[in-house]
């Protein structure tokens, strides 16, 4: 069984025990190890979005549910993460930064397939971007340390790859139906 309210509540109690990702990387794996029970409190997806779950300036935790074939351009958070899949695919390329490059730009470092019941934490320097490489909506819990929605960070232009600030209400708008 697991309730999202429930799940909620315990991801505020091990921020506050520990700021940094680890006691909430644990209350993810604990729900993870059920990944079916995951999907059926949150509900079968049936439309992609972001749907906040809490939002304070300390923790975010999101469902997002990824279009068939979606992409998303390399982008950081400036906050550490960690990303449960509990149905489908997320495909991760994860970039660095080319040393005392004028316009910011990343070259690619390595990758990770993300599958259903898969959880990772995410450093707070990370930048990756993202693909759903299925033909069917792609479910999965993020939970971010600090505000995901107001905080001021960088993407890099999918065919550039030089930085620019991020745009949130164009990731937004990416995930509306
Ligand atoms: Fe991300």
């Amino acid at each position: 069984m697991f309730d999202p309210e429930m799940f909620v509540e315990h991801c505020r109690a091990a921020v506050l025990a520990d700021p940094t990702h680890r006691a909430v990387l644990e209350v993810v794996e604990r729900a993870f190890g059920d990944p079916a029970a995951v999907l059926a409190g949150v509900g079968e997806p049936v439309a992609s979005g972001l749907v906040p779950l809490y939002r304070s300036a300390d923790l975010t935790i999101i469902n997002v549910i990824w279009k068939p074939g979606m992409t998303i351009m390399p982008h950081n958070h400036d906050m550490w993460a960690v990303i449960g899949i509990y149905g489908g695919r997320e495909d991760n390329i994860f970039w660095r930064r080319i040393k005392d490059d004028p316009e910011g730009r990343v070259e690619a470092a390595g990758a990770r397939a993300l599958s259903t019941g898969d959880v990772v934490p995410l450093g707070q320097d990370i930048i990756h971007s993202v693909i759903n490489p299925i033909p069917k909506l792609t479910g999965a819990i993020h939970v971010y340390g600090g505000d995901f929605f107001a905080t001021e960070r960088s993407e890099w232009d999918p065919e550039m790859l030089t930085e620019r600030p991020f745009d949130q209400s164009m990731l937004s708008a990416r995930f509306e139906a």
